[in-house]
């Protein structure tokens, strides 16, 4: 077995999209263990929709839809590296979708390699057919009651119906 074979997907997936799962499955290319690791109260995007065991869940059925093996899901409520740390990883897989990805993915980036050095951070570029997809577009879309079931998983679809669409 390689030095480098556990890498972490870090995310809020509130709810995971058929984009997050592009990249955790092209992640699962390269690298021999996967763990997609999902924030408990992610500070900077306010209070979720769906509570991490509830997220955790999505992940979990689409992740054995896919037949991933050596990819795994964990909550977590520490700093990242930290999280990655204890996990035996020394990669962190982010997927960047436009420009508009690059300030923020560069603050954390910059952070987190100043926490950890030795922990590098490696982007996936999103897909075409997912560029334009996001968690927060779907839950607006899913809140006005447009279709969502070509974007998330049909468990995801389900559940974003039963807690958030209008009447
Ligand atoms: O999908 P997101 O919202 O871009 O994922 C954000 C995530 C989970 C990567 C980020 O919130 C995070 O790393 N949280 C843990 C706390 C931490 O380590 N923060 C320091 C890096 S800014």
């Amino acid at each position: 077995m390689s030095e480098h074979h556990t890498a972490i997907c870090p995310g809020s997936y509130d709810p995971v999209t058929n984009g997050h799962l592009d990249i955790i499955t092209r992640t699962a290319t390269v690298f021999e263990h996967v763990i997609v690791a999902v924030v408990d109260q992610p500070l900077r995007k306010g209070k979720t929709l769906f509570s991490a065991d509830e997220r955790k869940a999505f992940l979990d059925d689409a992740i054995e839809g896919l037949g991933l093996e050596h990819v795994e899901v964990e909550t977590f409520s520490t700093l990242l590296v930290d999280f990655a740390r204890d996990h035996g990883a020394t990669a962190i897989v982010k997927g960047l979708r436009a420009i508009s990805d690059f300030e923020y993915e560069f603050e954390m980036n910059q952070l987190n390699r100043k926490l950890a050095p030795d922990i590098e951070s490696v982007y996936v570029m999103a897909s075409p057919e997912y560029s334009f997809l996001s968690s927060t577009g779907v839950k607006e879309l899913a809140t006005f009651g447009g279709d969502v079931s070509d974007l998330v998983p049909t468990m995801v679809a389900d559940q974003l119906a039963k807690r958030i669409q209008r009447p």
